[in-house]
Parts: C-alpha cells; sequence; structure tokens
C-alpha cells in the first residue's frame, strides 16, 4: 500500500471536482483527484451546455476562459413554445445579465488541460475508491490501481463523485435526509453536425409532448423529444426523431431545421434529488453527488459550480487563517441556493412536459400558464432571473 498526504483528497473529476480542485490551487492549497473513469471517457459524456455568470466567472476568475470567450455563444434569450408561437424570454433586457451556450464537455476539458501546468493531481482509473473515518480527526481515502492498493490521507475529503459515487453512501443513513421525485418520463437526445434551427433555445410544450431545440455552435445542433420510459433507442431512427421535432417545435422553429446524421443519441430519465446535509464530519458533498434537477433548465452544472464557489471559499479561509465559519455554514448556504434551483427546475418541467396522468384540465392549466407568460412581464422577469442564475 502506498501512502500520500493531501490537504483535501477530491473524489470524481467531473465540472465539482475540476472546478473545485483548480480554485483550492489557486490558493496554494494542495489537492488530489481521484476518479473512476480514464480521461477519454469522461470527455466523451455528453451533458448539457448553458453556463450562468456564476459558472463563466469561476473560469474567468481561473485564468480558463480563453477559448470558452472564443467559442461560446452568449445568449440575450430563450422561447418558449406553445405549440403554435414562440414566447420570448428577454434574458438581458429583463435582467441585465445573459448565459452562454458552451458544452460541458469543453469546458471539462479546459479544465483538464490546465491540470498538470497548476500542480492539480487527477488518478484516472482509480478503482474501489473507499472512504474512511469522515466523521473523525483523520479521514482518508483507499483506492486500486493497476494491480496496486493506494492510501490518500487528507484534512478534508470532497465528495465530487455525482449521483451514483460513493461519497454520500458514506453518510449514515441517519445522518441525512434525501428528497426525491421521479419523472415519469424521459429525454431523448440527439446531437448532429447541422446548424441550430434558431438562434436561440426554443422549449417547446406540445399535445405530443416536450421538445428542445438547443445548440452547441453555429455548426452543430443538440435537440431532444421527450419519451416514455419504457421507449427504446432502436425505435427512433434518425428520420422519427426529426419528424417529431418538427412537430412539436412549431412551424416557425420547422421551417429553419436542418436535418442531418446523429452523432450521438440516448436516453436520460428525468429526476428532483437533494440530500440533507451536505457535511458530514470532515466529508463535503457537491454537485451530482447531494443533488440533481431535471435538465429543463441546464442547472445541474451550474448547481455544482455554485456549490465549489462557497465551498473553497470555505476551504480557503480554514487553511488560510483557522477560520472554521465557512465550513460550518457551507451546508446551509449551499442548500438556499440548491432548493430554489430545484423549485425552477421542477416548474419548469412540471409546465412543459405531457404527463401521463394529466387530465383535460390539467392541460388549461400548463396553456393559461403559458399565456400569462406571454401578457405579462413580470411572470417572464421571474423566468429570466432564475435561467440566468440566481445571485451567489
Ligand atoms: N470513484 C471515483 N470517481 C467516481 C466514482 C467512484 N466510485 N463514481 C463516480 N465518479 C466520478 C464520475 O466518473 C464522474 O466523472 O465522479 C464524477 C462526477 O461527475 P459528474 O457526474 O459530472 O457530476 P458533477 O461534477 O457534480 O457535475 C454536475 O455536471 O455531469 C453533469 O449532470 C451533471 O450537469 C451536472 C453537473
Ligand atoms: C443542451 O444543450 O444539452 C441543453 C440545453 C438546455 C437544457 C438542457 C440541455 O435545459
Amino acid at each position: 500500500m502506498t501512502s500520500q498526504r493531501t490537504q483535501v483528497a477530491i473524489v470524481g473529476a467531473g465540472p465539482a471536482g475540476l472546478l473545485l480542485g483548480h480554485l483550492l490551487r489557486a490558493e496554494g492549497i494542495d489537492a488530489v483527484i481521484v476518479e473512476r473513469q480514464s480521461a477519454d471517457y469522461v470527455l466523451s459524456r455528453i451533458r448539457a451546455g448553458v453556463l450562468e455568470t456564476v459558472t463563466t466567472g469561476l473560469m474567468e476568475r481561473l485564468g480558463l476562459a480563453e477559448r470558452m470567450r472564443a467559442e461560446g455563444m452568449p445568449e440575450d434569450g430563450f422561447n418558449l413554445a406553445d405549440g403554435e408561437r414562440l414566447i420570448r424570454i428577454d434574458i438581458f433586457g429583463l435582467t441585465g445579465r445573459r448565459v452562454t451556450v458552451y458544452g460541458q464537455t469543453e469546458l471539462t476539458r479546459d479544465l483538464m488541460e490546465a491540470a498538470p501546468a497548476r500542480g492539480l493531481e487527477i488518478v484516472y482509473e482509480a478503482a474501489d475508491v473507499t472512504l474512511h473515518n469522515v466523521d473523525g480527526a483523520s479521514p482518508s481515502l483507499t483506492y486500486s490501481k493497476d494491480g496496486a492498493e493506494h492510501r490518500i490521507e487528507a484534512a478534508f475529503i470532497a465528495g465530487c463523485d455525482g449521483f451514483h459515487g460513493p461519497s454520500r453512501k458514506a453518510v449514515p443513513a441517519s445522518a441525512g435526509r434525501a428528497y426525491e421525485r421521479v419523472y415519469p418520463f424521459g429525454w431523448l437526445g440527439i446531437l448532429a453536425d447541422v446548424p441550430p434551427c434558431h438562434h436561440e433555445l426554443i422549449y417547446a410544450n406540445h399535445d405530443r409532448g416536450f421538445a428542445l431545440a438547443s445548440m452547441r455552435s453555429p455548426t452543430r445542433s443538440r435537440y431532444y423529444v421527450q419519451v416514455g420510459l419504457d421507449e427504446r433507442l432502436e425505435d427512433w431512427p434518425d428520420d422519427r426523431i426529426w419528424d417529431e421535432l418538427a412537430v412539436r417545435l412549431g412551424p416557425e422553429a420547422a421551417a429553419g431545421i436542418t436535418r442531418g446524421p446523429s452523432i450521438e443519441k440516448s436516453i436520460a430519465p428525468l429526476r428532483s434529488f437533494v440530500f440533507e446535509p451536505m457535511r458530514h464530519g470532515r466529508l463535503f458533498l457537491a454537485g451530482d453527488a447531494a443533488h440533481i434537477v431535471p435538465p429543463t433548465g441546464a442547472k445541474g452544472l451550474n448547481l455544482a459550480a455554485s456549490d465549489v464557489a462557497y465551498l473553497s471559499e470555505a476551504l480557503i479561509a480554514w487553511f488560510g487563517r483557522r477560520d472554521p465559519a465557512g465550513l460550518e455554514d457551507y451546508s446551509r448556504r449551499a442548500l438556499a441556493r440548491v432548493w430554489k434551483a430545484e423549485r425552477f427546475s421542477w416548474q419548469l418541467t412540471t409546465l412543459m412536459h405531457r404527463f401521463p396522468d394529466t387530465d383535460a384540465f390539467g392541460r388549461r392549466m400548463q396553456v393559461a400558464e403559458l399565456d400569462y407568460i406571454a401578457s405579462s412581464e413580470a411572470m417572464r422577469t421571474a423566468i429570466a432571473e432564475n435561467y440566468v442564475g440566481l445571485p451567489l
């Protein structure tokens, strides 16, 4: 067994773990990340791509925003479609801020590539990561790699290992509580090298179900359609997806759709989940390890970013001046923002999807709410300020 000491051991090299590692290294704090997958595997995962200013601000602060500034697409607004018309949410006009379309994969790549030069050690393909003594004075984690066993001792452990990782499971059931809602449908996503159908995102609620038109660049589009949980990818050849998108997104968007072969296709379930508290002893949870939002609203990555903004600030205060206040307040502070984003994501999901048990009255409620949004600047402002990101 080899043994290593560091100040903060981080489990998971997704956006949460990578951002946290860099924020700590920028202040001279030692951190090591252990990641179960290979670097290539991490970069092959396709995830959402709408960044709030909290997230772009962290990349700027780290001096890693160059490519994001050059290739990211600032967006002034987005649209809700009700089957026929587009209801524009003028994000910039209503809030004075913008979101940036830049794929999570690209952000992850920027953070990964900068790690060696900044002294951020990442151990990829670390198997059997196990946390020890998280509620004692000297926590540690063990893992195996290439047939050898390794131990990392740390002052703190950051659990940034996503929904299925071991960190949250290291908290005894009696010390936490989970809140969950599983939605009775999924999103079928398609990525294609064709120009987007519209210059802004469109979230559509059609009688046939939800659809989303999004993008990665002026030449790469990302689309989704709501599907039942029992549906299989084989039943959705590309043409069927394009046909369905053209109907659900409405006539204006349909006229702009360029079809092309899919380069990625997958079905993802939708879930809302929060685990409280986000701290147990010397273990701190951040990102998907502590909470999941349905993708409607694109809050997943942005919540991971705000968690690690709070957590890095707390750890920097601790290592710099032994000030424990930030660490003690971390869970409360992070959860206050998490619950508001959970509310927004749930609300937008509920407004925009067909639920198997939605009766005619429920459908009329959706239509009436969309109609109200179209006619009320107050409603659009509430949506815009949540979409662009609530303050830290
Ligand atoms: N040991 C080590 N690493 C692990 C383990 C384990 N047993 N289990 C999971 N991991 C790694 C995963 O392989 C992944 O790279 O933890 C990482 C968690 O990353 P994400 O799932 O991306 O979660 P997070 O960093 O919190 O990012 C949140 O990004 O991935 C999206 O949907 C997510 O949008 C959300 C945001
Ligand atoms: C995406 O581009 O993949 C995307 C955009 C917005 C969302 C979800 C996903 O709300």
